[in-house]
């Protein structure tokens, strides 16, 4: 069984997922990454010259792949879990942590990053609280476990996550 992060921008999906790889020492996936190695360009490019729907077949394609692949760490996008067909394929192959913190420290985190383009025509903050209330039932709906990134210290979420996924067991739900 994978071991899958899911959650808003900035919740910590990458920094921990890097982290939790060498401790497990399990490969590492990064399913933006992934989308970006098969398609030649980057997140702001495919968004640009394709579209969002179009980023959003590509990101189900690597998660549909989940299932043929041996475990790994996976850290997903802000936006995976909104297809069901996502939400299935993430919960019966993996083990699905979901990260969450404030909009306000989401905010802080993700702030003038060129990398995340824009998915509303919202001022950015507005943005955060208006997906970040659609998306939370998803996030829940997908998750094993629910771990707050936003009142600990990255290495605390780092020990909680392990052990959880180690017992297979709902810790912080
Ligand atoms: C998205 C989040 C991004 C990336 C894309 C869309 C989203 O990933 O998949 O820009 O819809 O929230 P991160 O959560 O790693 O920034």
């Amino acid at each position: 069984m994978h071991l899958a992060l899911i959650g808003y921008r900035g919740s910590g999906k990458s920094a921990l997922g890097k982290r939790l790889s060498e401790k497990l020492k399990l490969p590492f996936l990064d399913t933006d990454a992934r989308i970006v190695d098969n398609c030649g360009c980057s997140i702001p490019e495919i968004f640009r010259d394709h579209g969002e729907d179009y980023f959003r077949m590509k990101e189900s394609e690597v998660i549909a792949g989940l299932k043929d692949m041996g475990d790994a760490v996976v850290s997903t996008g802000g936006g995976a879990v909104l297809r069901e067909e996502n939400r299935h394929a993430l919960r019966t192959t993996s083990y699905c942590v979901y990260l969450t913190a404030a909009p306000e420290v989401l905010f802080e985190r993700i702030k003038g990053d060129g990398n995340r383009p824009a998915l509303t025509a919202l001022p950015p903050m507005e943005e955060v609280r208006k997906l970040l209330a659609v998306r939370d039932p998803l996030y829940r709906e997908t998750a094993h476990l629910v771990v707050d990134t936003g009142t600990r210290d990255i290495g605390t979420c780092e020990n909680i996550i392990i052990e959880a996924y180690a017992s297979g067991g709902n810790y912080d739900r």
